[in-house]
């Protein structure tokens, strides 16, 4: 196990849910009422149009009128094998075509694992700039691409506890809290830092930067009732104008209500991939729904999704 369980935090009291649910609400509160003045703006800036980016999947973009609006946050959910990992890393190929900086957090898989399987889709992360948080060395050139896995995480957690004066029972949990929130919020403000996006002191990106989290469940996975909490706290320290997201949540059925939404009420957008009932189908059928997209008057029927050797995530409209 590579960190410490907080099993304090596993048994929220209902007073803490309730506070929390508050904030949340008081959220999007505060979300309706810029919604008001945008539903103004949003009439003149069809127009002119809004920056959009590319999933890379082209009959994805087609279904988002070009693409996602450039600083949305999209939840990726599903149950596993449906494809999740493998749209992300469409997402990060294509920024990275794109010239996007990439932050890209695995907590399933080394990177390695991530360029070995898209590889087989004709993505050659390899062929670009790839720096890893864990390393020790300072990267020579701007990297193209900030990868932060399990190990990236570890080690900002001990750079963290070593700068925070503490006693040494609470030094010792930081220094293995790699799946804590505030490790995670560090490490992408570090990798903006590597991808010298950010102005003199600044917190922003001055430009446009991709950021995945393969996934975000892990960071929950013993304490669910945190879903909500740690998603506003992440948006709340993470999500900057010029950052464009994808957030992977992982859920079966069985355990939708208590993994799943946490993070789907403050994304902008939902990609929801799920399949077939294999013991009835015999066979893997794996389909896609945008149930939401901010600003979009994207597709509303699902597509079957195929991952094809070669090309990897493909999706078709449902013909029924
Ligand atoms: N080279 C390939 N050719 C065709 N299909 C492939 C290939 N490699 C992987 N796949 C398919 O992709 C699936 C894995 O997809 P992916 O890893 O994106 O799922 P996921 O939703 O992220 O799952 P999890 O929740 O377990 O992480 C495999 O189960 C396999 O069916
Ligand atoms: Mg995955």
């Amino acid at each position: 196990m590579l960190y410490e369980k907080e099993e304090s935090d596993v048994n929220i009291s209902e007073d803490e849910l309730l506070e929390i649910e508050k904030e949340l609400e008081e959220l999007e509160k505060g979300k309706a009422s810029r919604k008001g003045v945008g539903a103004e703006v949003r009439r003149e800036t069809k127009t002119v149009g809004i920056t959009r980016v590319s999933t890379g999947v082209s009959e994805l973009d087609r279904a988002l009128e070009g693409g996602i609006p450039k600083g949305s946050w999209v939840a990726i959910t599903g149950e596993p094998g449906t494809g999740k990992s493998i749209l992300c890393m469409h997402f990060a190929w294509a920024g990275i075509l794109a010239g996007d900086p990439v932050v890209y957090v695995t907590t399933e898989a080394e990177f390695r694992d991530v360029v070995r399987q898209a590889k087989m889709f004709g993505m050659d992360f390899e062929s670009y700039r790839i720096y890893d948080i864990s390393s020790s060395k300072e990267p020579s050139e701007t990297p193209n691409i900030v990868v932060i896995d399990i190990f990236g995480l570890l080690k900002i957690a001990r750079q963290m506890s070593e700068a925070i004066p503490t006693d040494a029972e609470s030094a010792r949990k930081r220094r293995f809290a790699a799946l804590d929130i505030q490790t995670l919020v560090t490490a992408i403000q570090e990798a903006y830092k590597i991808l010298g996006v950010l102005k003199e002191g600044g917190k922003t990106p001055a430009r446009h930067v991709r950021l995945v989290i393969d996934s975000m469940s892990a960071f929950w996975a013993d304490k669910p009732a945190m879903a909500r909490r740690y998603s506003y706290d992440l948006k709340i320290s993470t999500h900057r104008e010029n950052v464009t997201a994808y957030l992977v949540s992982q859920y079966a059925m069985t355990t939708k209500s208590t993994f799943g939404f946490g993070l789907e009420h403050i994304a902008d957008g939902v990609f929801h991939l799920w399949m077939d009932d294999v013991e009835s189908s015999k066979e893997v059928r794996r389909y896609m729904i945008i149930k939401k997209m901010r600003m979009t008057n994207h597709a509303k029927n699902a597509f079957k999704v195929d991952i094809v050797p070669g090309k990897g995530f493909t999706i078709t409209p449902l013909t029924e």
